[in-house]
């Protein structure tokens, strides 16, 4: 069986991602999407919540080999224990590659029998990011055309509501 995983923050789930993972759930019998830490992001979302996010969407589009866990280790090593074949990220623009590449480069070393799959985003999804998802849902604005209809009231609730709890001018 060929095993891949599709590791990321997900602060929020986008349609970036849905497109990124629908798509490798046709090339791969597993895919396991993995919502794990990145040292350098603070989330909005806890790792409960974006879970319960991603499997709302996975159901919704009846993904049925794609499965979701979390993992707050080196992804190398997970990969590893679930004996994938494949790390699967999604390019957008040019900005994204540099970043991409050291990391697939580092997984290599850490983890020689897996490889990187780099898919290229789908063009309306070209500027799309779950920062540009937050932040105009924070002011009430409409997320629409970024995130799948399923989960749209639990993200614009829940980040409306924390916004109008944090300002206080
Ligand atoms: O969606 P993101 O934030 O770009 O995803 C980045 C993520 C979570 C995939 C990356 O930070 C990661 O792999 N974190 C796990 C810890 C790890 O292995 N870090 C070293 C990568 S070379």
């Amino acid at each position: 069986m060929r095993i891949a995983v599709c590791p990321g923050s997900f602060d929020p789930v986008t349609f970036g991602h849905t497109d990124i993972i629908r798509r490798a759930s046709k090339l791969f019998d597993k895919v396991i999407v993995l919502v794990s830490v990145n040292a350098a992001k603070s989330p909005a979302f806890t790792t409960v919540e974006r879970v319960q996010l991603i499997h709302k969407v996975v159901n919704d589009l009846k993904l049925d080999n794609v499965v979701v866990d979390i993992w707050d280790g080196l992804l190398a090593d997970y990969v590893k224990q679930v004996n994938a074949c494949a790390i699967i990220k999604g390019l957008r623009a040019v900005s994204d590659f540099e970043y991409e590449f050291q990391m697939a480069l580092a997984n290599k070393i850490l983890y020689d029998e897996a490889e990187t799959v780099f898919l290229t985003t789908s063009g309306e999804n070209m500027y799309l990011s779950s920062s540009v998802v937050k932040q105009i849902a924070s002011f009430g604005g409409d997320i629409s055309h970024f995130v799948p209809e399923c989960i749209l009231k639990d993200i614009t609730e829940r980040l409306v509501r924390t916004n109008t709890n944090k300002t206080e001018v």
